[in-house]
Protein backbone atom coordinates (compact mmCIF):
# COMPACT_ATOMS: atom_id res chain seq x y z
CA UNK A 1 0.00 0.00 0.00
CA UNK A 2 1.08 3.69 -0.82
CA UNK A 3 -0.27 4.57 2.52
CA UNK A 4 -2.08 2.71 5.45
CA UNK A 5 -3.55 4.29 8.50
CA UNK A 6 -4.20 1.79 11.49
CA UNK A 7 -5.68 2.28 14.70
CA UNK A 8 -6.67 6.27 14.30
CA UNK A 9 -8.30 7.34 17.19
CA UNK A 10 -9.22 10.64 18.33
CA UNK A 11 -11.41 12.53 20.49
CA UNK A 12 -12.71 15.97 21.31
CA UNK A 13 -12.98 16.64 24.69
CA UNK A 14 -14.84 13.42 25.87
CA UNK A 15 -16.25 13.13 22.45
CA UNK A 16 -14.45 10.31 20.94
CA UNK A 17 -14.88 10.99 16.98
CA UNK A 18 -12.47 7.85 15.41
CA UNK A 19 -12.29 4.73 17.83
CA UNK A 20 -9.32 2.46 16.54
CA UNK A 21 -10.19 3.52 12.21
CA UNK A 22 -7.91 1.90 9.64
CA UNK A 23 -7.41 3.33 6.27
CA UNK A 24 -5.06 2.45 3.41
CA UNK A 25 -5.00 2.92 -0.20
CA UNK A 26 -2.54 2.45 -3.01
CA UNK A 27 -0.74 4.39 -5.88
CA UNK A 28 -3.22 4.85 -8.97
CA UNK A 29 -6.63 3.99 -7.25
CA UNK A 30 -9.48 6.38 -6.46
CA UNK A 31 -11.23 5.08 -3.16
CA UNK A 32 -14.57 6.86 -2.10
CA UNK A 33 -14.79 7.64 1.46
CA UNK A 34 -18.52 7.17 2.75
CA UNK A 35 -20.33 7.65 5.84
CA UNK A 36 -23.46 9.74 7.27
CA UNK A 37 -22.59 13.36 8.78
CA UNK A 38 -20.46 12.94 11.41
CA UNK A 39 -19.03 9.78 10.71
CA UNK A 40 -15.57 11.00 10.88
CA UNK A 41 -14.54 11.47 7.36
CA UNK A 42 -13.43 14.82 7.72
CA UNK A 43 -11.44 14.54 10.93
CA UNK A 44 -9.75 11.53 9.62
CA UNK A 45 -8.69 13.19 6.27
CA UNK A 46 -7.43 15.90 8.67
CA UNK A 47 -5.43 13.75 10.25
CA UNK A 48 -4.01 11.90 7.63
CA UNK A 49 -2.74 16.25 6.05
CA UNK A 50 -1.13 16.93 9.59
CA UNK A 51 -4.24 19.43 10.42
CA UNK A 52 -5.28 17.27 13.09
CA UNK A 53 -3.26 15.63 15.57
CA UNK A 54 -4.32 11.87 16.59
CA UNK A 55 -4.58 10.97 20.35
CA UNK A 56 -3.52 7.04 18.84
CA UNK A 57 -2.74 5.56 15.85
CA UNK A 58 0.20 5.27 13.21
CA UNK A 59 0.36 6.53 9.49
CA UNK A 60 2.40 4.58 7.19
CA UNK A 61 3.50 5.57 4.05
CA UNK A 62 5.59 2.89 1.31
CA UNK A 63 5.46 0.25 4.48
CA UNK A 64 6.97 2.57 6.71
CA UNK A 65 6.35 4.61 9.77
CA UNK A 66 6.23 8.61 8.99
CA UNK A 67 5.72 11.32 11.52
CA UNK A 68 2.76 13.30 10.45
CA UNK A 69 1.92 15.90 13.28
CA UNK A 70 1.80 19.34 11.04
CA UNK A 71 0.34 20.40 7.60
CA UNK A 72 3.86 20.47 6.43
CA UNK A 73 4.77 16.99 7.22
CA UNK A 74 2.25 15.82 5.30
CA UNK A 75 3.04 17.96 2.24
CA UNK A 76 6.89 16.78 2.37
CA UNK A 77 5.00 13.57 1.63
CA UNK A 78 3.30 14.53 -0.92
CA UNK A 79 -0.36 14.13 0.65
CA UNK A 80 -2.31 17.35 -0.14
CA UNK A 81 -6.30 17.87 0.93
CA UNK A 82 -8.83 20.03 -0.68
CA UNK A 83 -10.99 20.70 2.22
CA UNK A 84 -14.94 20.45 2.44
CA UNK A 85 -15.06 24.10 2.75
CA UNK A 86 -13.80 27.14 0.69
CA UNK A 87 -10.23 28.13 1.89
CA UNK A 88 -9.54 30.56 -1.02
CA UNK A 89 -8.67 34.17 -0.28
CA UNK A 90 -10.67 36.07 -2.31
CA UNK A 91 -8.46 39.56 -2.54
CA UNK A 92 -5.97 37.81 -4.19
CA UNK A 93 -5.30 36.33 -7.97
CA UNK A 94 -5.99 33.32 -9.26
CA UNK A 95 -2.29 32.47 -9.68
CA UNK A 96 -1.79 33.32 -5.85
CA UNK A 97 -4.76 31.16 -4.57
CA UNK A 98 -2.88 28.59 -6.27
CA UNK A 99 0.96 28.90 -5.12
CA UNK A 100 -0.39 30.18 -1.85
CA UNK A 101 2.54 29.56 0.50
CA UNK A 102 4.86 28.10 -2.26
CA UNK A 103 5.22 31.38 -4.83
CA UNK A 104 8.33 31.37 -6.99
CA UNK A 105 10.37 33.86 -5.04
CA UNK A 106 13.51 35.95 -5.70
CA UNK A 107 15.37 35.17 -2.27
CA UNK A 108 14.31 33.58 1.53
CA UNK A 109 12.53 36.09 4.19
CA UNK A 110 10.73 39.09 4.78
CA UNK A 111 12.61 41.11 1.63
CA UNK A 112 12.16 38.02 -0.61
CA UNK A 113 10.20 39.41 -4.15
CA UNK A 114 7.71 37.24 -5.96
CA UNK A 115 8.39 36.62 -9.30
CA UNK A 116 4.81 37.41 -10.43
CA UNK A 117 5.21 37.06 -14.06
CA UNK A 118 6.41 33.98 -13.69
CA UNK A 119 4.07 32.96 -11.11
CA UNK A 120 1.42 33.68 -13.38
CA UNK A 121 2.27 32.12 -16.41
CA UNK A 122 2.95 28.84 -14.08
CA UNK A 123 -0.45 29.19 -13.10
CA UNK A 124 -2.06 29.50 -16.55
CA UNK A 125 -0.02 26.57 -17.63
CA UNK A 126 -1.66 24.76 -14.84
CA UNK A 127 -5.22 25.53 -15.84
CA UNK A 128 -4.56 24.56 -19.04
CA UNK A 129 -2.87 21.25 -18.41
CA UNK A 130 -6.01 20.55 -16.56
CA UNK A 131 -8.85 21.59 -19.17
CA UNK A 132 -9.62 24.99 -17.06
CA UNK A 133 -7.84 27.55 -19.92
CA UNK A 134 -10.86 30.09 -19.73
CA UNK A 135 -9.79 31.16 -15.84
CA UNK A 136 -7.38 34.02 -16.71
CA UNK A 137 -4.45 33.63 -13.77
CA UNK A 138 -4.55 37.10 -13.35
CA UNK A 139 -8.18 37.77 -12.46
CA UNK A 140 -8.84 38.87 -9.07
CA UNK A 141 -10.35 35.68 -7.28
CA UNK A 142 -13.85 37.52 -6.06
CA UNK A 143 -14.61 38.05 -9.96
CA UNK A 144 -14.61 34.24 -10.72
CA UNK A 145 -18.19 32.20 -9.76
CA UNK A 146 -18.13 30.08 -6.81
CA UNK A 147 -17.49 27.04 -8.99
CA UNK A 148 -14.65 28.38 -10.58
CA UNK A 149 -12.96 29.15 -7.48
CA UNK A 150 -13.54 25.52 -6.30
CA UNK A 151 -11.31 24.54 -9.51
CA UNK A 152 -8.74 26.86 -8.68
CA UNK A 153 -8.11 25.60 -4.86
CA UNK A 154 -8.47 22.14 -6.54
CA UNK A 155 -5.86 23.85 -9.04
CA UNK A 156 -4.14 24.31 -6.05
CA UNK A 157 -3.69 21.04 -4.59
CA UNK A 158 -2.18 20.27 -7.76
CA UNK A 159 0.42 22.70 -7.76
CA UNK A 160 2.90 21.17 -5.56
CA UNK A 161 3.14 16.97 -6.83
CA UNK A 162 0.45 15.08 -4.73
CA UNK A 163 1.24 11.13 -4.04
CA UNK A 164 -2.11 11.37 -1.98
CA UNK A 165 -4.33 14.09 -3.19
CA UNK A 166 -7.63 14.12 -0.79
CA UNK A 167 -10.92 15.40 -2.20
CA UNK A 168 -13.58 16.59 0.50
CA UNK A 169 -16.89 17.01 -0.97
CA UNK A 170 -15.23 18.73 -4.68
CA UNK A 171 -18.50 18.34 -6.38
CA UNK A 172 -20.77 19.73 -3.77
CA UNK A 173 -21.11 23.50 -5.55
CA UNK A 174 -19.96 22.24 -9.14
CA UNK A 175 -22.07 22.57 -12.60
CA UNK A 176 -23.05 19.66 -14.26
CA UNK A 177 -19.99 20.04 -16.97
CA UNK A 178 -17.47 21.37 -14.37
CA UNK A 179 -18.33 17.92 -12.27
CA UNK A 180 -17.27 15.97 -15.79
CA UNK A 181 -14.41 18.15 -15.84
CA UNK A 182 -13.46 17.38 -12.27
CA UNK A 183 -14.03 13.25 -13.10
CA UNK A 184 -11.40 13.56 -16.32
CA UNK A 185 -8.92 15.30 -14.38
CA UNK A 186 -9.18 12.68 -11.48
CA UNK A 187 -8.79 9.93 -14.14
CA UNK A 188 -5.47 11.49 -15.61
CA UNK A 189 -4.38 11.56 -12.14
CA UNK A 190 -4.97 7.87 -11.17
CA UNK A 191 -3.56 7.13 -14.68
CA UNK A 192 -0.22 8.83 -13.25
CA UNK A 193 -0.38 6.97 -10.30
CA UNK A 194 -1.75 9.39 -8.01
CA UNK A 195 -4.01 7.82 -5.24
CA UNK A 196 -7.29 9.68 -4.33
CA UNK A 197 -9.17 9.65 -1.58
CA UNK A 198 -12.99 10.85 -2.95
CA UNK A 199 -15.67 12.28 -0.19
CA UNK A 200 -19.15 12.65 -1.69
CA UNK A 201 -22.83 12.21 -0.46
CA UNK A 202 -24.07 11.03 -4.25
CA UNK A 203 -23.60 7.38 -4.42
CA UNK A 204 -24.33 7.50 -8.37
CA UNK A 205 -21.03 9.97 -8.39
CA UNK A 206 -19.24 7.32 -6.40
CA UNK A 207 -20.02 4.00 -7.90
CA UNK A 208 -19.23 5.62 -11.35
CA UNK A 209 -15.63 6.97 -10.22
CA UNK A 210 -14.17 4.81 -7.59
CA UNK A 211 -12.36 1.32 -7.14
CA UNK A 212 -12.79 0.71 -3.79
CA UNK A 213 -15.38 2.08 -1.34
CA UNK A 214 -14.51 2.34 2.77
CA UNK A 215 -17.14 2.98 4.74
CA UNK A 216 -17.02 4.70 8.36
CA UNK A 217 -20.33 4.49 10.88
CA UNK A 218 -19.77 6.33 14.09
CA UNK A 219 -16.03 6.52 14.32
CA UNK A 220 -15.77 3.37 13.14
CA UNK A 221 -14.91 0.78 10.11
CA UNK A 222 -18.46 -0.28 8.69
CA UNK A 223 -16.62 -1.99 5.78
CA UNK A 224 -15.18 -1.89 2.56
CA UNK A 225 -15.76 -2.69 -1.01
CA UNK A 226 -14.82 -3.12 -4.43
CA UNK A 227 -16.89 -0.70 -6.17
CA UNK A 228 -17.23 -3.17 -9.20
CA UNK A 229 -18.39 -5.99 -6.94
CA UNK A 230 -20.91 -4.02 -4.97
CA UNK A 231 -24.71 -2.50 -5.36
CA UNK A 232 -26.01 1.02 -3.55
CA UNK A 233 -28.02 -1.30 -1.42
CA UNK A 234 -25.03 -2.46 0.54
CA UNK A 235 -23.26 0.15 0.72
CA UNK A 236 -26.46 1.89 2.32
CA UNK A 237 -27.00 -0.45 4.73
CA UNK A 238 -23.33 -0.28 6.23
CA UNK A 239 -23.08 3.34 6.61
CA UNK A 240 -26.54 3.56 8.10
CA UNK A 241 -26.44 0.51 10.11
CA UNK A 242 -29.95 -0.52 9.08
CA UNK A 243 -31.35 -0.59 6.09
CA UNK A 244 -32.62 2.37 4.40
CA UNK A 245 -36.51 3.63 3.78
CA UNK A 246 -37.89 5.68 1.60
CA UNK A 247 -36.24 8.44 0.98
CA UNK A 248 -38.96 10.59 -0.42
CA UNK A 249 -42.15 11.44 1.89
CA UNK A 250 -45.57 10.87 0.16
CA UNK A 251 -47.21 13.30 -1.70
CA UNK A 252 -48.90 16.23 -0.34
CA UNK A 253 -52.42 15.40 0.72
CA UNK A 254 -54.40 18.49 0.17
CA UNK A 255 -52.80 21.20 -1.55
CA UNK A 256 -54.90 24.46 -1.33
CA UNK A 257 -55.24 27.51 -3.51
CA UNK A 258 -52.20 29.68 -4.80
CA UNK A 259 -50.23 31.43 -1.51
CA UNK A 260 -47.03 32.80 -2.96
CA UNK A 261 -46.86 34.24 -6.64
CA UNK A 262 -43.92 35.92 -8.60
CA UNK A 263 -44.75 37.51 -11.75
CA UNK A 264 -41.46 38.17 -14.17
CA UNK A 265 -39.00 38.77 -11.11
CA UNK A 266 -35.77 40.50 -13.01
CA UNK A 267 -32.72 41.77 -11.36
CA UNK A 268 -31.03 43.10 -14.55
CA UNK A 269 -28.75 40.11 -14.89
CA UNK A 270 -28.94 36.96 -14.05
CA UNK A 271 -32.65 36.95 -13.41
CA UNK A 272 -34.66 37.83 -16.75
CA UNK A 273 -38.41 37.10 -15.91
CA UNK A 274 -38.96 34.28 -13.98
CA UNK A 275 -42.76 33.45 -12.44
CA UNK A 276 -43.52 30.73 -9.77
CA UNK A 277 -46.58 29.69 -8.24
CA UNK A 278 -46.56 27.81 -5.35
CA UNK A 279 -49.73 26.59 -3.36
CA UNK A 280 -50.83 26.52 0.49
CA UNK A 281 -50.12 23.35 1.49
CA UNK A 282 -47.74 21.65 -1.24
CA UNK A 283 -44.20 21.70 -1.78
CA UNK A 284 -42.87 23.38 -4.98
CA UNK A 285 -39.76 22.48 -6.96
CA UNK A 286 -37.35 25.16 -8.72
CA UNK A 287 -35.50 23.29 -10.49
CA UNK A 288 -32.51 24.79 -12.70
CA UNK A 289 -28.96 23.82 -13.86
CA UNK A 290 -26.18 26.12 -12.36
CA UNK A 291 -26.32 29.41 -14.20
CA UNK A 292 -29.61 29.10 -15.11
CA UNK A 293 -30.64 31.56 -12.27
CA UNK A 294 -30.84 29.06 -9.57
CA UNK A 295 -28.49 30.42 -7.31
CA UNK A 296 -29.78 33.71 -7.54
CA UNK A 297 -33.53 33.41 -7.19
CA UNK A 298 -33.99 32.35 -3.27
CA UNK A 299 -32.57 35.52 -2.38
CA UNK A 300 -34.38 37.23 -4.96
CA UNK A 301 -37.92 35.98 -3.54
CA UNK A 302 -36.62 36.61 -0.20
CA UNK A 303 -35.98 40.37 -0.11
CA UNK A 304 -32.33 39.60 0.09
CA UNK A 305 -31.52 40.60 -3.67
CA UNK A 306 -32.43 43.65 -5.49
CA UNK A 307 -34.78 43.63 -8.32
CA UNK A 308 -35.60 45.60 -11.55
CA UNK A 309 -38.71 43.95 -12.20
CA UNK A 310 -41.24 41.77 -10.96
CA UNK A 311 -43.97 41.37 -8.69
CA UNK A 312 -44.84 38.87 -5.81
CA UNK A 313 -47.95 38.28 -3.90
CA UNK A 314 -48.36 36.49 -0.50
CA UNK A 315 -51.98 35.32 -0.40
CA UNK A 316 -53.32 38.07 -2.66
CA UNK A 317 -51.12 40.99 -1.33
CA UNK A 318 -48.54 42.90 -2.75
CA UNK A 319 -44.86 41.39 -0.60
CA UNK A 320 -41.97 44.14 -1.78
CA UNK A 321 -39.47 43.03 1.11
CA UNK A 322 -36.48 45.35 1.10
CA UNK A 323 -34.77 43.60 3.87
CA UNK A 324 -34.81 39.78 5.17
CA UNK A 325 -36.51 41.28 8.51
CA UNK A 326 -39.48 42.43 5.96
CA UNK A 327 -39.73 39.30 4.71
CA UNK A 328 -39.14 37.71 8.21
CA UNK A 329 -42.07 39.85 9.38
CA UNK A 330 -44.38 38.39 6.60
CA UNK A 331 -43.73 35.16 7.59
CA UNK A 332 -41.36 34.22 4.84
CA UNK A 333 -37.95 32.14 5.80
CA UNK A 334 -35.35 31.65 3.74
CA UNK A 335 -32.58 28.82 4.07
CA UNK A 336 -29.51 30.10 2.36
CA UNK A 337 -27.18 28.28 -0.10
CA UNK A 338 -24.03 29.30 1.12
CA UNK A 339 -24.13 28.12 4.64
CA UNK A 340 -20.76 29.61 5.71
CA UNK A 341 -21.43 32.84 4.26
CA UNK A 342 -24.48 33.42 4.80
CA UNK A 343 -26.18 30.91 7.58
CA UNK A 344 -24.31 30.83 10.13
CA UNK A 345 -21.99 32.03 13.11
CA UNK A 346 -19.61 29.89 13.68
CA UNK A 347 -18.48 30.86 17.08
CA UNK A 348 -21.82 30.98 18.28
CA UNK A 349 -23.55 27.90 20.29
CA UNK A 350 -25.98 25.90 18.54
CA UNK A 351 -28.65 27.43 20.74
CA UNK A 352 -27.98 30.80 19.54
CA UNK A 353 -27.82 29.93 15.54
CA UNK A 354 -30.81 28.04 15.81
CA UNK A 355 -32.65 30.92 17.25
CA UNK A 356 -31.34 33.88 15.24
CA UNK A 357 -34.03 34.90 12.92
CA UNK A 358 -36.36 35.30 15.60
CA UNK A 359 -34.24 36.23 18.34
CA UNK A 360 -36.92 39.22 19.50
CA UNK A 361 -38.82 36.50 20.47
CA UNK A 362 -36.60 35.56 23.18
CA UNK A 363 -36.24 39.26 24.46
CA UNK A 364 -38.10 39.19 27.69
CA UNK A 365 -37.82 42.67 29.85
CA UNK A 366 -34.63 43.31 27.91
CA UNK A 367 -32.96 40.27 28.33
CA UNK A 368 -32.98 37.16 26.24
CA UNK A 369 -34.22 33.91 27.95
CA UNK A 370 -31.52 31.73 27.51
CA UNK A 371 -33.63 28.48 28.64
CA UNK A 372 -36.07 29.59 25.87
CA UNK A 373 -33.65 29.01 23.43
CA UNK A 374 -31.98 26.43 24.70
CA UNK A 375 -35.76 24.43 25.00
CA UNK A 376 -36.01 25.21 21.05
CA UNK A 377 -32.60 24.06 20.15
CA UNK A 378 -32.95 20.79 22.16
CA UNK A 379 -36.31 19.94 20.18
CA UNK A 380 -34.81 20.64 16.83
CA UNK A 381 -31.26 18.94 17.54
CA UNK A 382 -33.62 15.79 18.57
CA UNK A 383 -36.10 15.71 15.96
CA UNK A 384 -33.45 16.56 13.19
CA UNK A 385 -31.04 14.13 14.73
CA UNK A 386 -28.36 16.50 14.95
CA UNK A 387 -25.15 14.80 15.84
CA UNK A 388 -23.61 17.36 18.80
CA UNK A 389 -23.15 17.42 22.39
CA UNK A 390 -25.96 19.91 23.34
CA UNK A 391 -27.05 23.43 22.55
CA UNK A 392 -24.35 25.20 24.09
CA UNK A 393 -21.18 23.40 21.76
CA UNK A 394 -20.29 26.04 18.91
CA UNK A 395 -21.56 25.34 15.28
CA UNK A 396 -17.99 25.31 14.19
CA UNK A 397 -17.47 22.14 15.99
CA UNK A 398 -20.54 20.60 13.69
CA UNK A 399 -19.77 18.71 10.35
CA UNK A 400 -20.78 20.39 7.91
CA UNK A 401 -24.47 17.84 7.49
CA UNK A 402 -25.14 19.02 10.77
CA UNK A 403 -24.84 22.12 10.36
CA UNK A 404 -26.88 22.19 7.43
CA UNK A 405 -29.50 20.54 9.88
CA UNK A 406 -29.46 23.99 12.22
CA UNK A 407 -29.43 25.99 9.27
CA UNK A 408 -33.23 24.22 8.08
CA UNK A 409 -34.45 23.68 12.12
CA UNK A 410 -34.15 27.79 12.76
CA UNK A 411 -36.98 28.67 10.72
CA UNK A 412 -39.55 25.51 11.94
CA UNK A 413 -41.35 27.45 13.93
CA UNK A 414 -45.25 27.09 13.82
CA UNK A 415 -46.39 30.47 12.73
CA UNK A 416 -43.96 30.44 9.35
CA UNK A 417 -46.03 30.92 6.33
CA UNK A 418 -43.91 30.43 3.48
CA UNK A 419 -40.18 28.53 3.83
CA UNK A 420 -37.69 29.33 0.43
CA UNK A 421 -34.98 26.60 1.06
CA UNK A 422 -32.08 26.65 -1.28
CA UNK A 423 -30.15 24.02 -2.28
CA UNK A 424 -31.30 22.46 1.48
CA UNK A 425 -29.42 19.61 1.02
CA UNK A 426 -26.24 19.76 0.04
CA UNK A 427 -23.46 18.13 2.18
CA UNK A 428 -26.09 15.84 3.62
CA UNK A 429 -26.19 12.58 4.12
CA UNK A 430 -29.08 10.46 3.10
CA UNK A 431 -30.53 9.47 6.31
CA UNK A 432 -30.78 12.83 7.57
CA UNK A 433 -32.25 13.85 4.11
CA UNK A 434 -35.14 11.55 4.48
CA UNK A 435 -35.88 13.28 7.89
CA UNK A 436 -35.51 16.92 6.48
CA UNK A 437 -37.92 15.76 3.28
CA UNK A 438 -40.25 13.90 5.85
CA UNK A 439 -40.47 16.87 8.42
CA UNK A 440 -41.04 19.12 5.24
CA UNK A 441 -43.98 17.37 4.55
CA UNK A 442 -45.50 17.03 7.27
CA UNK A 443 -45.01 20.97 7.76
CA UNK A 444 -46.38 21.76 4.40
CA UNK A 445 -49.36 19.45 5.33
CA UNK A 446 -49.61 21.85 8.18
CA UNK A 447 -50.43 24.64 6.23
CA UNK A 448 -46.72 25.86 5.48
CA UNK A 449 -45.75 26.82 1.55
CA UNK A 450 -42.61 24.83 0.88
CA UNK A 451 -40.19 26.12 -1.88
CA UNK A 452 -37.47 24.19 -2.90
CA UNK A 453 -34.95 25.33 -4.92
CA UNK A 454 -32.26 22.35 -6.47
CA UNK A 455 -30.03 22.02 -9.11
CA UNK A 456 -30.44 18.27 -8.19
CA UNK A 457 -33.44 16.90 -10.78
CA UNK A 458 -33.61 13.64 -8.32
CA UNK A 459 -34.60 15.55 -5.65
CA UNK A 460 -36.85 17.79 -7.55
CA UNK A 461 -38.34 14.83 -8.69
CA UNK A 462 -38.34 13.24 -5.95
CA UNK A 463 -39.97 15.63 -3.44
CA UNK A 464 -42.06 18.13 -5.30
CA UNK A 465 -45.67 18.24 -5.63
CA UNK A 466 -45.20 20.87 -8.62
CA UNK A 467 -42.46 22.51 -9.98
CA UNK A 468 -40.97 25.60 -12.33
CA UNK A 469 -37.77 25.03 -14.75
CA UNK A 470 -35.50 27.65 -14.95
CA UNK A 471 -33.15 28.61 -17.99
CA UNK A 472 -30.98 31.22 -18.87
CA UNK A 473 -32.56 33.48 -16.53
CA UNK A 474 -36.17 32.58 -17.49
CA UNK A 475 -38.61 30.18 -16.02
CA UNK A 476 -39.15 28.13 -19.06
CA UNK A 477 -41.63 24.97 -17.87
CA UNK A 478 -44.33 24.43 -15.10
CA UNK A 479 -45.09 20.51 -13.85
CA UNK A 480 -48.63 20.84 -12.07
CA UNK A 481 -48.26 17.34 -11.23
CA UNK A 482 -45.76 14.90 -10.34
CA UNK A 483 -42.65 14.97 -13.03
CA UNK A 484 -39.67 12.92 -13.36
CA UNK A 485 -35.93 14.06 -13.33
CA UNK A 486 -35.93 13.28 -17.07
CA UNK A 487 -38.16 15.61 -17.86
CA UNK A 488 -37.01 17.91 -15.63
CA UNK A 489 -33.10 18.09 -17.00
CA UNK A 490 -35.08 18.05 -20.92
CA UNK A 491 -36.53 21.27 -19.23
CA UNK A 492 -33.91 22.77 -18.21
CA UNK A 493 -31.96 22.15 -21.41
CA UNK A 494 -29.35 19.60 -20.22
CA UNK A 495 -26.84 17.66 -22.57
CA UNK A 496 -27.64 14.74 -20.61
CA UNK A 497 -31.39 14.56 -20.70
CA UNK A 498 -32.17 11.36 -23.14
N1 LIG B 1 -12.91 21.03 15.59
C1 LIG B 1 -13.79 20.24 16.20
N2 LIG B 1 -14.13 20.43 17.48
C2 LIG B 1 -15.02 19.64 18.12
N3 LIG B 1 -15.64 18.60 17.53
C3 LIG B 1 -15.37 18.36 16.25
C4 LIG B 1 -14.43 19.16 15.50
N4 LIG B 1 -14.34 18.67 14.25
C5 LIG B 1 -15.20 17.63 14.21
N5 LIG B 1 -15.80 17.43 15.40
C6 LIG B 1 -16.78 16.37 15.70
O1 LIG B 1 -16.36 15.19 15.08
C7 LIG B 1 -17.46 14.47 14.54
C8 LIG B 1 -17.10 14.04 13.12
O2 LIG B 1 -17.03 15.19 12.29
P1 LIG B 1 -16.53 15.15 10.78
O3 LIG B 1 -16.46 16.56 10.33
O4 LIG B 1 -15.31 14.32 10.71
O5 LIG B 1 -17.74 14.39 10.08
P2 LIG B 1 -17.96 14.04 8.55
O6 LIG B 1 -18.03 12.55 8.45
O7 LIG B 1 -16.95 14.73 7.72
O8 LIG B 1 -19.43 14.62 8.30
P3 LIG B 1 -20.08 15.47 7.04
O9 LIG B 1 -20.59 14.48 6.07
O10 LIG B 1 -21.25 16.17 7.68
O11 LIG B 1 -19.04 16.40 6.52
C9 LIG B 1 -18.65 15.37 14.59
O12 LIG B 1 -19.59 14.83 15.49
C10 LIG B 1 -18.14 16.70 15.08
O13 LIG B 1 -19.00 17.24 16.03
MG1 LIG C 1 -17.04 16.31 6.40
Amino acid sequence: MLLDMTGIRKAFGNNLVLDDVGFAIDAGEIVALLGANGAGKSTLMKIMTGIYSRDAGTVCIDGETVRIEAPRDAMAHGIRLIPQELSVLPDLSVAENVFLGAMPANGDGPLATVRFAEMVRRAQDLLEELGLGDIDARARLSRLTLSEQRLVEIARALAGKARVLVMDEPTASLSEPERDKLFAIMAGLRQAGTAIVFISHYLDEVFEVSDRISVLRDGINAGVFVTAETDHDSVLAAMLGRQMEHLYPPPAIAPGAPFFVARDIADGDTLAGISITARQREIHGVFGLIGSGVQTIGKALFGAHALTGGTITLNGTPFRPRFAADAIASGVGLVPGERKAEGIVAEMPLRENFTLPFLSRYVRGGTISVPRQRQFAARWIDALGVRTTGPEQPIRGLSGGNQQKVCIGRWLVDDLNVLILDEPTRGVDLGARRDIYAHLRTLSDQGLTVIVISSDAEEIAGLADTATVLQKGRSVARFDGPVGAEALMHAAGSSKAA
